[in-house]
């Protein structure tokens, strides 16, 4: 297996995609935090078979993290993330510091506005994660300049995000959303599940539970779906519900049948926790099921 590469600069990373820039050999980038856990493999393994040459950005960037947020405490063991990477056969990491991110200072500089969706469920509890987050992928697409980038579909306004973010400047990347990973119990992998203790851990299934609630009576239609994930979600000790929505798959209004998608954010102790399934609506859903 060839050994993945670890560059922290600009020039070096230049200098190593350079080549497969020249033989126009399509680039996967997969852009982490770090904290590398079964849902990022996901990733990876479907960055593999996409690209030729396989980029992971690892990079805490703070201005995704409000004041008061995890930004501190966020995990970090770079080392294991390069064993993961490595395992993977991931060809190149990129592992910037916040200067070269951020010349301009982490307030200053040209910002991406997400517009109205930033503020919409995350952003109404988190008003400027999204400008962060789509600032951050916005330097990280100048910077390797991948065909595909690939995203969890747990964060799945983040990734609805990256995909119109995409579209309206006319980028050529691919934005690829890869299906949750999740525990045995259902609880969706997240690098924050360390925040939580046992009892919380515990507690913290009751989303994934809810979800499936909503999914079991989507026969029923969307009042139907939202009571039933409400109910479970009223019972759970510990949980304190942020937002449940029933949306259209592009997170506008739900139509009454058909595809839609179930998100849910909670805070359990004091780890925030989100989850969404995708949902089908009405007549199709019982016709699904039979
Ligand atoms: O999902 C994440 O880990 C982050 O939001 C991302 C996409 C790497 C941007 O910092």
């Amino acid at each position: 297996m060839t050994r993945t590469a670890v560059v922290r600069t600009v020039a070096e990373l230049n200098e190593l995609l350079l080549p497969s820039q020249l033989a126009m050999s399509p680039v996967a980038l997969v852009p982490t935090m770090g904290a590398l856990h079964d849902g990022h493999r996901a990733l990876l393994r479907t960055a593999r078979e996409l690209g030729d040459v396989l980029v992971v950005s690892i990079f805490v960037n703070p201005t995704q993290f409000a004041p008061g947020e995890d930004l501190e405490r966020y995990p970090r063991d770079l080392d294991r993330d390069l064993r993961t990477c490595q395992s993977e056969a991931v060809d190149l990491v990129y592992v910037p510091d916040v200067e070269s991110i951020y010349p301009e200072g982490i307030h200053g500089g040209i910002t991406v506005d997400p517009g109205e969706l930033g503020l919409l469920f995350e952003g109404a509890s988190r008003p400027t994660h999204f400008r962060g987050v789509l600032t951050v992928l916005a330097k990280l697409f100048g910077l390797v300049r991948p065909r595909y980038a690939l995203f969890g579909e747990k964060d799945y306004q983040q990734l609805a995000l990256v995909r119109a973010m995409a579209r309206d400047f006319a980028w050529r990347v691919e934005v690829t959303g890869v299906p949750t990973v999740r525990e045995p119990d259902g609880l969706a992998l997240s690098s924050r599940n360390r925040y939580l203790d046992d009892v919380e851990r515990e507690s913290a299934v009751a989303l994934w539970h809810a979800l499936r609630a909503g999914v079991r009576n989507a026969g029923d239609g969307a009042a139907a779906v939202l009571a039933a994930a409400h109910e479970v979600l009223a019972a759970a000790e510990g949980v304190r519900l942020d937002y449940l929505a029933l949306t259209d798959p592009k997170l506008g209004p739900v139509t009454a049948q058909g595809e839609a998608r179930l998100l849910v954010a909670a805070a359990v102790g004091s780890t925030r926790l989100i989850d969404n399934v995708p949902v089908l609506l009405g007549n199709a859903a019982k016709h699904a099921t039979g």
